[in-house]
């Protein structure tokens, strides 16, 4: 039996599969259940005692071999095919990747940024999670004034003090807290309120806000930007409302409507035959507020605005369900192009 092993040996060393059949040719040579290794064994109870350790080990390691051989071989094959396949694929197109869309939301936002940018105002940021002075009380909600239930957000049970922000006004105290008038900046960002899914509330959403402090800032400036941002927001067709309208943080306050779209200002179900659509809050800001950060209401005045993004983003591409923005579903994000980055 030696003898054999030592001859097997050989054979298994000097074996090299051209092909995945030779390999498999030889697999059944050698393991199959009639094959030679299990024969071998078979056959080891006849060994003599005194050589059976020394035969034993052997047969063992002509066993490993084999399958290391098999092993071996059957990378090496995989890879040649793998070379070959690639160069004789040289001439074909690469393979097709997605690329990937920009969410309409991070369009309409930055069609918004771009179009501000371009008046002259700056772009802030700020935390979306806020204390309680830079989301209420410095924009004039007392504790207990209950147009605080208007913007019920998630608490942080460890800290009363803190709260997801409901707006992105808490950036315009922080600019006001921190720089000196003139200040014109807009707050793109997320918010969050306490409001169940619907298709047309999301606790979730994203606003742009915009803040201009200076002095002799007036009513009039507000309405000339305002019109102007709707006009290369929607096409120089549209036109503007303001209503009067009630913010802690603003007096006079007013809600801006745009006309729709949809029926060019003729009346149709989507602005519920009013011709015109809500779009955002504005006015100017209110004394109270210049005071809480520590501007002079004499000297300064200012006008603030704010929008929430996929509103707009629902006027422009008429989808009108608010949920569909936040799934992530492929199939609808992929019908978005942006000509701009
Ligand atoms: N902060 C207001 C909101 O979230 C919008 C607004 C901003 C209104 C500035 C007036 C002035 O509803």
């Amino acid at each position: 039996m030696k003898e054999k092993i030592e001859e097997y040996v050989r054979q298994v060393e000097a074996f090299n599969a051209q092909t995945l059949e030779d390999l498999e040719g030889f697999r059944i040579r050698f393991l199959s259940k009639k094959g030679i290794i299990p024969e071998l064994f078979a056959h080891f109870k006849e060994v003599p005692t005194d050589q059976k350790k020394e035969t034993g080990q052997s047969l063992n390691a002509l066993k490993q071999s084999v399958q290391h051989r098999i092993a071996e071989n059957r990378e090496a094959l995989s890879t040649a095919g793998e070379g070959e396949k690639e160069q004789s694929d040289l001439s074909l197109p690469a393979d097709w990747h997605y690329q990937g869309t920009r969410h309409p939301v991070s369009i309409v936002k930055n069609q918004i940024n771009s179009i501000f940018k371009r008046m002259g105002f700056q772009i802030a940021e700020g935390p979306e999670m806020e204390d309680d002075f830079h989301n209420f009380s410095a924009l004039n909600f007392p504790p207990e004034h209950p147009a605080r239930d208007m913007q019920d957000t998630f608490f942080v049970s460890k800290d009363p003090d803190m709260a997801l922000r409901t707006h992105t006004s808490s950036v315009q105290v922080r600019i006001m807290e921190t720089r000196k008038p003139p200040i014109r900046i807009i707050a793109p960002g997320r918010v969050f309120r306490n409001e169940a899914i619907s298709a047309r509330a999301h606790c979730i959403f994203h606003q742009v806000e915009g803040l201009y402090v200076d002095k002799n800032v007036s009513f009039a400036q507000m309405k000339q930007t305002l019109v102007q941002f709707v006009k290369e927001m929607f096409g120089p067709q549209a036109k503007i409302r303001l209503r009067p309208s009630y913010f802690p943080f603003t007096e006079p306050s007013a809600e801006m409507d745009v006309s729709c779209n949809i029926c060019k200002g003729k009346g149709c179900n989507v602005c519920k035959y009013t011709g015109f659509l809500e779009i955002m809050g504005c006015g100017m800001v209110d004394p109270n507020v210049l005071k809480a950060c520590d501007i002079d209401p004499d000297t300064y005045t200012g006008f603030a605005f704010g929008m929430g993004v996929e509103r707009i983003a629902m006027l422009k591409y008429q989808v009108n369900d608010l949920r569909l923005y936040f799934e992530n579903d492929l199939r609808f994000l992929q019908q978005f192009h942006s000509s701009m980055d």
